[in-house]
């Protein structure tokens, strides 16, 4: 039984990370999308509410869940007996970052291997602030998360609208 966390802030969930969701999902009997509560980013949406925000749109894969952790993702993944992190690479500017986490992490816990994913091509330059810049204008993002997260961003940004 192989297990595979996909942590993140995830402020909101995309199509992005979605790809990179549903390639996880064929490559591992169990995915857990780990949901960083990331106070340091000030996030919009609380754990809870990105929780909320993923739940709906997993239920195309019985092997994959969603949890929210806080503290060091590699204690986290120990805990979960997880075998990989999985982590997408969108573009060649995503690389330095990702490298550097995946180093501390090995040098964390020696045991907890990361796996990168490409996520298609049309989802390179989008990120979860993006996302937000766009709707809080009042654009249209119906291209780059699904319908129950746009939905979420247009309630939050109601009052800044108004
Ligand atoms: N599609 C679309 N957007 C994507 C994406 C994809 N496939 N992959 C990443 N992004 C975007 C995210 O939306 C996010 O955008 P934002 O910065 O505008 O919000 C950005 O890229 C970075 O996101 P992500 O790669 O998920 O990083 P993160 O900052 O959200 O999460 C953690 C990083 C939570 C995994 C990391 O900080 C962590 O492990 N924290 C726990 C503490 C710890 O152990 N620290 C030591 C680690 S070395």
């Amino acid at each position: 039984m192989r297990h595979c966390i996909y942590p993140g802030t995830f402020d909101p969930i995309t199509y992005g990370h979605l790809d990179v969701l549903s390639r996880a999902a064929k490559l591992f009997d169990k995915v857990t999308v780990a949901v960083a509560e990331s106070a340091g980013k000030a996030p919009l949406f609380t754990a809870e509410q990105r929780v909320e925000m993923i739940t709906p749109n997993l239920v195309k894969w019985p092997h994959v869940t969603v949890t929210t952790f806080r503290g060091l993702l590699v204690e986290f993944c120990m805990a979960q007996k997880g075998d990989a992190i999985i982590r997408g690479l969108r573009a060649l500017s995503d690389f330095e970052f990702e490298f550097n986490m995946a180093l501390m992490n090995r040098h964390l816990e020696p045991k907890m291997e990361t796996l990168f994913v490409m996520p298609n091509e049309q989802f390179s330059y989008t990120s979860s602030t993006l996302v937000k810049q766009v709707a809080k204008f009042g654009g249209d993002v119906k291209h780059f998360v699904p319908p129950n997260v746009a939905a979420a961003l247009s309630r939050a940004f109601a009052p800044v609208r108004t």
